[in-house]
């Protein structure tokens, strides 16, 4: 198969130095990414900013921000079979981004924040007969805002994470989860390494029938 996998966050820029981001660390994204290529799918990854080097028979994207990745996504979409949309995508961006470095006054500064675009919502028209996963990431009611982010994205299937569990979501080498099907399947993961959760979610999707969707092309 063909899949295109995004990972890490994004990064939204508020002057030459300065930016918005968060703790994703893109690992498992990068886990996905080599697991994938290691069984001999075909494996693009499209990389926000982060410490790891690309994983092996994979091809990268690197972006920057929001608007960089659903370029990228766009891009590569015709191409794949299966999207893996684990990166942590920035939800807003600073309305106005300084051209030269904002000085520091010692008073209090408000900066306008103003949504990025979201990349599954943009893309859902253009689904046709592939599969969408998405990930979500949450700190309470993790399984209720999994299952409405299923259906409002169009996915097949969502990985709920609950990060803030010290040892599941960002930053760390383990995971815990529950996949949530859009043909109303559910499974529960314990605590597994992300390598190991990597290979599970790839075992689902290799067996998986994609809900079809959008009929437009990209
Ligand atoms: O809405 P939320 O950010 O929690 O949804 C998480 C899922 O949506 C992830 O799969 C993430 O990659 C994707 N996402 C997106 N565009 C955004 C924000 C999140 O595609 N702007």
């Amino acid at each position: 198969m063909n899949i295109l996998v995004t990972a890490g966050p994004t990064r939204e820029a508020i002057d030459p130095v300065r930016f918005i981001a968060n703790r994703s660390s893109g690992k498992m994204g990068y886990f996905t990414a080599a697991a994938a290529a290691a069984r001999g799918h075909k494996v693009r990854l499209v990389s926000g900013p982060v410490c790891l080097p690309a994983p092996d028979g994979v091809t990268m994207t690197q972006v920057v921000s929001a608007d960089d990745m659903l370029r990228a996504v766009r891009t590569h979409l015709s191409w794949c079979d299966v999207l893996i949309m684990a990166a942590a995508v920035a939800d807003w961006r600073p309305a106005d981004v300084a051209s030269a470095k904002i000085k520091k006054t010692g008073r209090s500064m408000m900066l306008e924040l103003v949504p990025t675009p979201d990349i599954l919502r943009d893309i859902a028209p253009y689904k046709q007969q592939r599969l969408f996963v998405g990930f979500a990431a949450e700190t309470s009611t993790v399984v209720a805002y999994a299952a409405a982010k299923l259906a409002a994205k169009n996915l097949d299937y969502i990985v709920a994470n609950d990060v803030s569990q010290p040892d599941a979501g960002f930053e760390v080498d383990t995971n815990r989860a529950v996949l949530l099907g859009a043909d109303g399947s559910r499974e529960e993961w314990q605590l597994m390494s992300k390598r190991d959760m990597a290979e599970r979610l790839l075992d689902v999707i290799e067996t998986a029938t994609p809900q079809t969707g959008g009929r437009g092309n990209c």
